[in-house]
C-alpha cells in the first residue's frame, strides 16, 4: 500500500507565476538509446507575483539532469537542488538565462506523456503536465514563451523533424545525421508544445484564407496509411472555412500539420501548427471505417483545428478552467457537425452521450463542477464533464442570448484575451458586457456538480382555458457540496392542440399573436407558468432540442408519449418520447415473468417508424434503437444487469418477430447500389438497414442469414461489413459467426485501425465477450497492451458496453478489470484510472454486484506503488 499520500492541489492557492519566460531554446538529439534535451530559458521576475526573494522553481519528472548553467556560468551542484519533481535554484536575479540539460529515454516511455516512441516514430504528448517530462521548466498554461526548437537525428531512420511554428533552418550533421530548426511566433503554454521525428509520408494541401493568405496544409502519415489521408484534409479545409465564416477565426500560421500515431492516449492534441492524432480519429477510407468513424474524424480534425483559437491564442490560467477551452472548443465542434449533417441527429447524439455517461459520472464518486476547485491528478479531469456539460454550458448562453449576441460576445473575448491565460469568469464576463445581460446566477453552472432536477406538473382549468405548469428544481448534492442553490435554466417548450398542432404560447391573457415555442427561464426553485386561451388540455413539448442538461419529470402518459412521437414538430422530442415510452415498457417488465404482456402499441408505433418515408431518415434510424442497457442503469436505483438486459432483449424480440416482415422490407428498400456516399441520407440508409439486418437476425431469421452472409461478404465499405459482422456476431448462428469472425481477420490483420473494431464487436457483444473468450483475445497476437487503442477495444469495450457479461454474478468480470487495471498502472497510469470509471459505479447496482465491485476497488487500492492517477479515482470511489 503507498505510504505517501498525493497531494490535493486547490483553486483556491492558485498565485500567479513567480517568474515569467519570454524565450526558451531547445535542442534534441534523439538517439536510439534516449534523447538529450538541451534547454536554455530567457528568465525575467513576475512584477505581479507578491513572491519577492522565491527561488526559482522549475517542474520535473522522470529526467535525469545533466547540468545547469546560469548566465552562461555552470553551476556547482550544490549552487541548485535537485528534487527529482523540482528544480529549485535559489539565487537567481532579476532576468537571467538559464541552461538546463537533461537526458531521458523516450523507448522506454510507456505512460505516452512527455517524449516518447510509437511504431518507430519520436513524438510528444505535452497536455497537461508531459512537458516537465522532457525538461525542467515552469509547466503550467499562464508562464507563455517564445519557442525556438532545434531536433537533430539520424537522417534515413528519422527524414522528417517536425516542431511547432514555421522551419527556419536545416542541414547535415556528421555521422548520417540531420537537423530542423523550427520557429513559433506566437507564445504559447509548454503543453502545446510538439515535437516529432520519424519516416513518414507528407501529403500536401493548401487553403487560402479570407484574406488571402494561402496555407500550407501537410499531413504526415506512415508510408501505409498514405491511402487514409483525403477525408481528414477535406475536413480540415472545411473547418477552417466554418470557422471564417461562423465566428470570423483566420488560422495565423502558414503552415498546418496534423500527424497520425498509433499509441495515444486519447484522440488528440491541438499543439500549435502541429496537431497530433490517434490513428483511428484520422486515417479513414471507404473500406476500413465506419460512417460513425468518419463522423467522428470530421468533429475531432474540426475540434483540434478549432483550439488554434479556443484554447491556443486564448488558453487557460490554470488547469481548473480547463473547460474553458474544451467545454467552448466541443461546443464549436457541435455546431460544425450540425452545420455539415442532420442537426437534430447530431443533438441527439450529444445528449445520448450526456444523459447516459455525464449524468452518471454527476450523480457518482467523481462528481465534480464544470470549474473543479481542486484535484489531485489534472489527468483525471478530462472528464464528459468537463468537455460535455462544458459544452451544454456554453450552448445554454448561445441560447440565452442569441446567436448574433454570442457572436459579439465570442468576438469581444477573442480581442480582449488575445494572448492571455485567462479563466471561465472572464469568459462569462466578456458574453454579459457585449449583450448587457446578467450571467451572476448563470455561473452557478461553473461552480456547482450535480445535474439538477426538474419535476414538472401540470393542470388545466377548462372553465378559464388556461394551462399550468408548476416547475419545481431541485439540485442533488455531490461529494463536498450540499444545500445548492437553484440554477438559471433555459426551458423551451411547445403545447399541441389534440391534432398535433402548435398551439401559440399565450402568456398575457390580453396577449396576441403569441409564438408557438418559448424559452422560458427557471431562476426559482418553483415556478408557475399559465397559458392562456385554451379549448382543451394540450400536450406539453418539455426541454425542446434538450435545451439544458437536466433531468425533467413529468408524468407522462403513454398515449401522450406516443402521440408526441408522431407529432412533435420539435425532432428531438419526438425521438424522447420514443425513447421515454421504451424506456417506460423495458421497466415495466423488469423482475416480472415472461408471461407479462407488452404493450401492443410499441409494435404499432414502430411498425409506423419503419414505414415512415416522409420524415428524415436519419432521425428514423435514430428513433429505432432501443435505449442502452447502460442508460437504463443510469435510470434504476439499485440496478440488477441481467434483469435489465432480459427485460430488454425481451422487448427486442418481440419487436423483430413481430415486425418481421417490415423489417425485411425495410432492408431491402434501404439496400440500394450505387457509389459510396457520404451524404446524411446515405449515412441513414444504411444506418436503418443495418439495424433492421441485426433485429432480424437476433430473431434467427434464415432470410436474414442469407442477406448478412452475402452483404459480409461483398460490402464494398466497412459500415455495410461491419454491420452485417455485428449482426452475425449477435446472432445464434455459432458457425456462421465464426467464420465471419476468422474471415475479417484474415483479411484485415495488418490493418491496426479494423483490428481494433474486430476486437471490440466481440468484446462488447453478450454472446461472444465472456471472460474466458476475453481472456483469450488477450493472448491474440494482434494485442499489444502498452497499445491503448487495443486496451479499449477488447478491456474497454467489456467493462463499458458488455454489461451482462461484466456484471457476472460470480464477480469475475470485477476481479478481471482490477487485475487489469494494476498491470496497466506500472505502464500506463492514465489508461488504468480511466478504466477504473465501471467499477466506480458500484453503489448504483444491487448489493450482490456493489459488494464485489467494492471488493474489487480495495484491491486495487492496496496495490504496492499506486499511480496517484488510479490512487485518486479509487480512494474518491470509495469514500462515503
Ligand atoms: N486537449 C486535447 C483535446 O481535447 C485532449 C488531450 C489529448 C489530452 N491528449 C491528452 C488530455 C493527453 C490529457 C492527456 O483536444
Ligand atoms: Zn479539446
Amino acid at each position: 500500500m503507498r505510504t505517501d499520500q498525493p497531494q490535493t492541489i486547490y483553486l483556491s492557492e492558485y498565485k500567479v507565476p513567480a517568474y515569467l519566460v519570454e524565450q526558451i531554446e531547445l535542442r534534441f538529439e534523439l538517439f536510439e538509446d534516449g534523447a538529450r534535451v538541451h534547454s536554455t530559458l530567457t528568465v525575467r521576475r513576475n512584477p505581479e507575483s507578491q513572491e519577492t526573494g522565491k527561488p526559482l522553481e522549475l517542474d520535473g519528472d522522470s529526467l535525469k539532469l545533466e547540468s545547469v548553467a546560469l548566465n552562461g556560468e555552470t553551476l556547482e551542484s550544490t549552487a541548485y537542488e535537485d528534487r527529482g519533481d523540482k528544480l529549485v535554484v535559489p539565487d537567481v536575479p532579476e532576468q537571467f538565462q538559464l541552461a538546463v540539460v537533461t537526458w531521458i529515454e523516450p523507448q522506454n516511455n510507456t505512460r505516452l506523456e512527455g517524449l516518447y516512441k510509437s511504431s518507430g516514430m519520436f513524438c510528444t504528448q505535452c497536455e497537461a503536465e508531459g512537458f516537465r517530462c522532457i525538461t525542467y521548466y515552469p509547466d503550467r498554461p499562464d508562464v507563455m514563451a517564445r519557442f525556438r526548437t532545434r531536433i537533430e537525428a539520424d537522417k534515413s531512420a528519422y527524414p522528417v523533424l517536425l516542431s511547432n511554428g514555421n522551419p527556419v533552418e536545416q542541414g547535415d550533421l556528421d555521422n548520417g545525421r540531420h537537423f530542423v530548426t523550427w520557429e513559433d511566433p506566437f507564445p504559447k503554454p509548454s503543453y502545446l508544445f510538439a515535437l516529432v521525428a520519424g519516416d513518414l509520408v507528407e501529403k500536401r494541401d493548401s487553403f487560402t484564407t479570407c484574406s488571402g493568405r494561402d496555407i500550407d496544409l501537410r499531413m504526415y502519415v506512415e508510408p501505409r496509411n498514405s491511402e487514409k489521408c483525403d477525408f481528414a484534409m477535406d475536413s480540415l479545409k472545411r473547418a477552417m472555412r466554418w470557422d471564417e465564416e461562423v465566428y470570423g477565426r483566420e488560422y495565423d500560421l502558414d503552415i498546418f500539420m496534423i500527424v497520425a500515431v498509433d499509441d495515444f492516449n486519447m484522440g488528440a492534441m491541438e499543439n500549435k501548427g502541429l496537431n497530433i492524432f490517434n490513428s483511428s480519429c484520422v486515417l479513414a477510407s471507404q473500406e476500413t471505417a465506419t460512417d460513425a468513424i468518419f463522423q467522428r474524424i470530421e468533429a475531432i480534425v474540426a475540434h483540434e483545428y478549432f483550439h488554434n483559437w479556443s484554447g491556443n491564442r486564448v488558453t487557460c490560467r490554470d488547469w481548473f478552467q480547463l473547460s474553458l477551452k474544451e467545454g467552448f472548443t466541443v461546443f464549436r465542434d457541435a455546431q460544425f457537425s450540425a452545420d455539415e449533417g442532420s442537426p437534430t441527429v447530431k443533438r441527439i447524439e450529444d445528449a445520448t452521450l450526456l444523459r447516459t455517461a455525464q449524468f452518471a459520472e454527476d450523480a457518482g464518486p467523481m462528481a465534480h463542477p464544470v470549474r473543479p476547485a481542486s484535484y489531485i491528478e489534472i489527468g483525471n479531469f478530462y472528464t464528459l464533464t468537463i468537455y460535455e456539460k462544458g459544452e451544454e454550458v456554453v450552448r445554454m448562453i448561445h441560447n440565452l442570448l442569441g446567436s448574433e449576441m454570442f457572436r459579439k460576445g465570442s468576438d469581444l473575448y477573442f480581442e480582449r484575451h488575445d494572448g492571455q491565460a485567462v479563466t471561465t469568469d472572464d469568459f462569462v464576463k466578456a458574453m454579459e458586457d457585449a449583450s448587457g445581460r446578467d450571467l451572476t446566477q448563470f455561473r452557478l453552472w461553473y461552480e456547482q456538480a450535480g445535474t439538477p432536477v426538474l419535476n414538472v406538473e401540470d393542470d388545466f382549468d377548462a372553465e378559464q382555458g388556461v394551462y399550468r405548469l408548476t416547475i419545481r428544481q431541485t439540485v442533488p448534492d455531490t461529494p463536498g457540496q450540499t444545500n445548492k442553490k437553484p440554477q438559471h435554466i433555459p426551458f423551451a417548450l411547445g403545447l399541441l392542440d389534440s391534432n398535433g398542432d402548435a398551439l401559440p404560447l399565450n402568456m398575457d391573457a390580453a396577449e396576441t399573436d403569441a409564438p408557438t415555442e418559448r424559452v422560458l427561464e427557471i431562476t426559482g426553485a418553483e415556478h408557475r407558468f399559465e397559458f392562456y386561451g385554451l379549448d382543451e388540455k394540450p400536450v406539453p413539448s418539455l426541454l425542446r432540442d434538450f435545451s439544458a442538461p437536466v433531468r425533467v419529470h413529468y408524468p407522462w402518459a403513454r398515449e401522450q408519449l406516443l402521440f408526441l412521437m408522431s407529432h412533435d414538430p420539435d425532432g428531438f422530442n419526438r425521438w424522447d418520447a420514443g425513447q421515454r415510452l421504451a424506456i417506460d415498457v423495458i421497466q415495466s417488465l423488469i423482475g416480472h415473468d415472461d408471461e407479462t404482456e407488452i404493450e401492443p402499441r410499441l409494435v404499432e408505433s414502430y411498425r409506423g417508424l419503419l414505414n415512415n418515408d416522409s420524415l428524415d431518415q436519419a432521425l428514423v434510424a435514430k428513433m429505432l434503437q432501443l435505449p442502452s442497457e447502460n442508460y437504463l442503469v443510469e435510470l434504476s436505483e439499485q440496478a440488477d444487469v441481467p434483469s435489465i438486459h432480459h427485460a430488454r432483449e425481451r422487448v427486442l424480440l418481440h419487436l423483430a418477430n413481430a415486425l418481421r416482415d417490415d423489417l425485411l422490407a425495410c432492408y431491402q428498400r434501404n439496400n440500394q447500389a450505387g457509389e459510396y456516399e457520404l451524404t446524411s441520407d446515405a449515412i441513414a440508409r444504411r444506418s436503418l438497414k443495418n439495424i433492421a439486418l441485426g433485429w432480424l437476425l437476433h430473431i434467427g431469421d434464415e432470410e436474414a442469414l442469407a442477406l448478412a452472409t452475402e452483404q459480409f461478404q461483398n460490402a464494398d465499405n466497412m459500415t455495410d461489413r461491419l454491420g452485417a459482422l455485428r449482426a452475425l456476431v449477435n446472432s445464434g448462428f455459432d458457425q456462421e459467426r465464426t467464420e465471419a469472425l476468422d474471415a475479417f481477420y484474415e483479411q484485415f490483420q495488418h490493418d491496426p485501425q479494423v483490428v481494433e473494431m474486430w476486437f471490440s464487436v466481440q468484446s462488447a457483444s453478450h454472446k461472444t465477450g465472456q471472460l474466458p473468450h476475453i481472456r483469450h483475445l488477450l493472448g491474440h497476437e494482434a494485442f499489444d497492451w502498452k497499445n491503448p487503442n487495443k486496451v479499449r477495444s477488447v478491456v474497454g469495450a467489456f467493462a463499458g458496453q458488455n454489461l451482462p457479461a461484466f456484471h457476472n454474478p460470480d464477480g469475475s468480470g470485477y476481479e478481471f478489470l482490477a487485475e487489469v487495471i494494476c498491470r496497466l498502472d506500472d505502464s500506463n497510469p492514465q489508461i488504468a484510472a480511466r478504466l477504473v470509471t465501471p467499477l466506480s459505479r458500484w453503489k448504483k447496482f444491487a448489493p450482490t454486484y456493489s459488494e464485489q465491485m467494492k471488493k474489487a476497488l480495495e484491491s486495487i487500492r492496496d496495490k504496492e506503488a499506486l499511480s496517484k492517477d488510479v490512487y485518486e479515482v479509487v480512494h474518491k470511489s470509495l469514500a462515503d
